[in-house]
């Protein structure tokens, strides 16, 4: 597994304003966009294109298309529809997939609870899109169930990251292809799975309690 951590003055920012628990719902969704649309740009470095020959007004030249398969992108419900649009909004060709996981806030545990999207990814680049990997059981256990579909590589675009989640990313799927591309890592989780200093609940955050 690789870990990238986009160091850029705009997403520092950003990341500091989603982190403000004054910063409000409107306001963190539209963050949330603009930050995953920085992340995307380096997570997306090594999609696969093809060359194509292109004619502009003045001449035939040789052009980059992104290549077919289209990538995969999955949002991990409920957080990570809240990075669908800023991650399509770069790869608008890219098919969506969803992936419906609860941590259990005792066991901290994860379990699925609705999965669409194709059976067979053999040969598949897939994006899996969830705002926070803390202990990184969720991100382990949907990464697995992609590789075992065939994906040939995936990476995970987190916000933040959490020292203790990367650790068990790294042990659980050593040798796999699989890089997490997120704004920071943090210092440490607290006894209740919250990345510290972190944002808070991201969901929440989102789209409120309920
Ligand atoms: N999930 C969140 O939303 N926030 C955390 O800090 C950890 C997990």
């Amino acid at each position: 597994m690789r870990l990238h951590v986009v160091d850029h003055p705009l997403v520092a920012h950003k990341l500091s304003t989603l982190r403000d628990e004054r910063t409000d719902s409107p306001t963190f969704r539209r963050l949330t966009d603009e930050l995953v649309t920085l992340l995307a740009y380096e997570a997306t470095r090594d999609v696969r294109t093809d060359t194509v020959e292109i004619t502009t007004p003045v001449a035939v030249t040789r052009g980059t298309r992104l290549s077919y398969p289209r990538p995969l992108v999955v949002p991990i419900l409920r957080a990570g529809l809240g990075m669908l649009d800023g991650m399509t909004r770069l790869l608008p060709t890219a098919e969506v997939g969803f992936l419906g996981m609860v941590r259990n806030e005792e066991t901290l545990e994860a379990s699925t609870y609705a999965t669409r999207m194709p059976d067979d990814l053999s040969g598949r680049q897939i994006y899996v899109l969830d705002p926070m990997l803390a202990t990184g059981g969720t991100l382990v256990a949907a990464i697995r169930m992609l590789l075992e579909r065939g994906a040939t590589d995936v990476t995970a675009v987190v916000l933040l990251a959490a020292p203790e989640g990367v650790a068990v990313m790294e042990r659980e799927l050593a040798g796999r292809p699989v890089t997490v591309v997120t704004a920071a890592v943090d210092e440490r989780l607290n006894e209740h799975g919250y990345i510290v200093p972190g944002l808070g609940d991201a969901g929440d955050r989102l789209y409120g309690t309920a």
